[in-house]
């Protein structure tokens, strides 16, 4: 499967970024393993720290691979735009995040995306992520 995983503003900084809440693995070398997890599947790795980027990312891909995982970052409480862009295409996405984001500060309850995405995972680490890999192949 052609899987693609985009990561918004801040998720550059994983590894060296408040560590106690999304540990001290860089999204790069936890990528690799997961590359090598899934040798079988062909995954890619897209990040922005901006808005406009992150939705012509989807615009671009999302009519092409057989999934997205985004972690949208704070986008995910702000934008809209980022909502429509995913309402938009035809490849199914699933939101994730690193940490709970409901046993945190009540601004990150609130997701603009959860209502176009396929489903949500959060809060098992980087370990989100694999989960919902897992998650495209076994319902695609
Ligand atoms: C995050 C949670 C968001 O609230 C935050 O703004 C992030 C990361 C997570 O993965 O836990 O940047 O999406």
């Amino acid at each position: 499967m052609n899987l693609l995983i985009i990561n918004g503003p801040n998720l550059n900084l994983l590894g060296k970024r408040e560590t106690s809440i999304y540990g001290n693995t860089s999204f790069e070398s936890y990528f690799d393993q997961l590359t090598a997890e899934f040798s079988d599947d062909n995954l890619s790795y897209f990040q922005s720290n901006h808005e406009g980027e992150i939705i012509d990312k989807l615009h671009t891909e999302g009519y092409k691979v057989d999934g997205i995982v985004l972690n949208a970052g704070a986008y995910t409480h702000t934008s809209l735009a980022i909502a429509d862009a995913i309402a938009g295409i035809e490849s199914p996405v699933i939101e994730v995040h690193i940490s709970n984001v409901h046993k945190r500060e009540k601004v990150r309850h609130k997701s603009f995306i959860t209502a176009v995405c396929k489903g949500v995972i959060a809060g098992f680490g980087l370990n989100s992520y694999r989960l919902a890999v897992e998650a495209l192949k076994r319902s695609l």
